[in-house]
């Protein structure tokens, strides 16, 4: 099985899945999260961070900088890429360099970054189902990211 559908029925239960996903992490895995506005990319990564021993309140959407970094069990670089026009915009800040450093890269609107994605990281598709409920499909792309898929279904 490469992949996992989930529906959570509130925020929450979103934050709680991350937080799950938190304690499976290794330095270097990288995670990518596509879907719409509002359909819960940052309320995931809040779960990760919990996850990671960080407060919740320390996450915002690094909508103006592209960029955040936290400090937590190990450092997570979460992008966004909503308002990114050029591929040069990245580039200049030194995606790859953290993609490939020692923490977790989280990339909301990943699907901005196009071929700037590495071959093999986790894809997570996020959907409004109703107000509250979201669908939340995790796609491994990768052996690590299959192992890390498994270690999550046995959860
Ligand atoms: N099941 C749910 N999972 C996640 N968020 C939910 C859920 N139900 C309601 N919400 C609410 O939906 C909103 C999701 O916003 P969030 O910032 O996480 O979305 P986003 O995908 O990061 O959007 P953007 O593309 O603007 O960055 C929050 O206000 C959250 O409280
Ligand atoms: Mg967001």
């Amino acid at each position: 099985m490469d992949d996992i559908k989930i529906i959570t029925k509130d925020a929450k239960e979103t934050i709680c899945l991350g937080g799950k996903l938190a304690k499976l992490l290794k330095p270097g895995d990288i995670i990518g999260l596509f879907g719409e506005l509002g359909s819960g990319k940052t309320t995931f990564v809040k779960g990760i961070a919990s996850g990671l021993g960080l407060k919740k309140e320390s996450v915002n959407s690094p909508t103006f900088v592209l960029m955040n970094i936290y400090q937590g069990k190990m450092p997570i670089y979460h992008f966004d890429l909503y308002r990114l026009e050029d591929k040069m915009q990245i580039e200049e800040i030194g995606y790859e360099d953290f993609l490939y450093a020692k923490g977790v890269s989280l990339v909301e609107w990943a699907e901005k970054a196009k071929d700037l994605m590495p071959k093999e990281y986790l894809r997570i598709y996020f959907r409004h189902k109703t107000i509250n409920e979201r669908e939340i499909r995790i796609v491994a792309k990768g052996k690590r990211y299959l192992i890390l898929i498994k270690e999550l279904n046995k959860k």
